[in-house]
């Protein structure tokens, strides 16, 4: 420990000019570290906005070429796809999620025919699909793990087949990054990557990615079968553990900053690329408060954002991103 007392330490003469400050600076946020998150709609040259997340649209395939073209210009390195399905191909079963021609298949295709460098990231989980809203398939009123593992498999197959670079389950059942693994292995897949959600909380803070996705109204019940207690630490290391073991290449820890000192242990204590997500509901908090004129906007994003580099993640999966990797360029 390093000991110092005053008068001959004095820890402001580090930080009374910009230059030294600079100088000093332990952790600092790069373009490298964003994952942006897209929320593609059916139909053509539409962009409709998210009331509840000012500055994001829900946007078609179309134009989702130009904002991965975009991303790419401003050095994003992956996009993450998110769907809203409509209602009427929406079912009981999730079918829709295993069907190869749907909008997250026919988006990816058209992303990597247009914009071939750009990483493609697809998240595995039934619920943009099922009339109920759970991620899983319910069987006499719960949510039935092994039969829900054989749903996420194929889903994962389609999206792989049609290029998706970057398996994301969600869906936090258990044993289904091992299923999909052995799926790739199968088929030869040895490439694709899986960044599982090893620890994601049953979360108030998911609200309006819901309203984005049009889950919410048809959500029945709570996620709290599957997804984690916020009240735990130890589960949370025993879940990247398992996904580990199961054939994770990198993990999330979701939401982001009510969460910083799981990313803070799991970056400790495992070594493997561990990334941060900043949910739709600290995007919209950070935003409102803004709109309140209670915070300045850029300065509590970018605290944020560093805030998940402290902690010792990675990366972070934000909807700033396109916002703030121009304020990186530019400065
Ligand atoms: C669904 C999923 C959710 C998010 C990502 N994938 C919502 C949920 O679990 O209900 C939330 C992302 C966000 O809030 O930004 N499997």
């Amino acid at each position: 420990m390093i000991k110092g007392s005053f008068p001959s330490s004095r820890p402001r003469r580090n930080r009374q000019n910009s230059w030294t400050r600079d100088m000093m600076r332990e952790n600092s946020l790069v373009v490298n570290d964003l994952i942006w998150p897209l929320f593609i709609q059916e139909g053509s040259n539409t962009a409709t906005d998210v009331s509840s997340m000012p500055g994001v649209k829900r946007i078609t395939t179309d134009i989702a070429v130009e904002y991965a073209a975009n991303a790419k210009e401003l050095g994003i390195p992956a996009i993450a796809l998110f769907p809203k399905t409509p209602e009427k191909l929406k079912s009981d079963d999730g079918y829709e999620g295993v069907n190869p021609e749907n909008l997250i298949c026919s988006t990816v295709r058209a992303i990597k025919e247009q914009v071939p460098d750009i990483g493609i990231i697809c998240d595995v989980a039934l619920d943009p699909y099922t009339t109920h809203g759970q991620d899983g398939l319910i069987r006499n009123g719960y949510v039935d793990n092994d039969l829900t593992l054989e749903a996420l498999v194929n889903q994962a197959h389609i999206q792989v087949k049609a290029g998706c670079d970057i398996i994301a389950p969600s869906d936090m059942m258990d044993g289904r990054v091992g299923a999909i693994r052995s799926m790739l292995e199968e088929k030869k897949q040895h490439n694709i990557q899986i960044m599982s959600y090893a620890a994601k909380y049953a979360s108030a803070f998911y609200g309006p990615f819901r309203d984005a996705v049009g889950s919410s109204s048809s959500l029945k019940g709570g996620k709290e079968t599957y997804q984690m207690d916020p009240a735990n630490t130890n589960e949370a290391l025993r879940e990247v553990a398992m996904d580990i073991n199961e054939g994770a290449d990198s993990i999330i820890i979701k939401p982001g900053m009510p969460y910083l000192d799981i990313i803070e242990r799991v970056s400790r204590e495992f070594n493997i690329p561990t990334f941060a997500y900043q949910v739709s509901g600290e995007y919209a908090m950070i935003h409102a408060a803004a709109a309140n004129g209670w915070l300045d906007l850029e300065k509590a994003m970018m605290e944020s954002l560093l805030s998940f580099k402290r902690a010792g993640a990675t990366g972070v999966w934000t909807y700033f991103a396109p916002v703030v990797a121009k304020i990186l360029n530019d400065t």
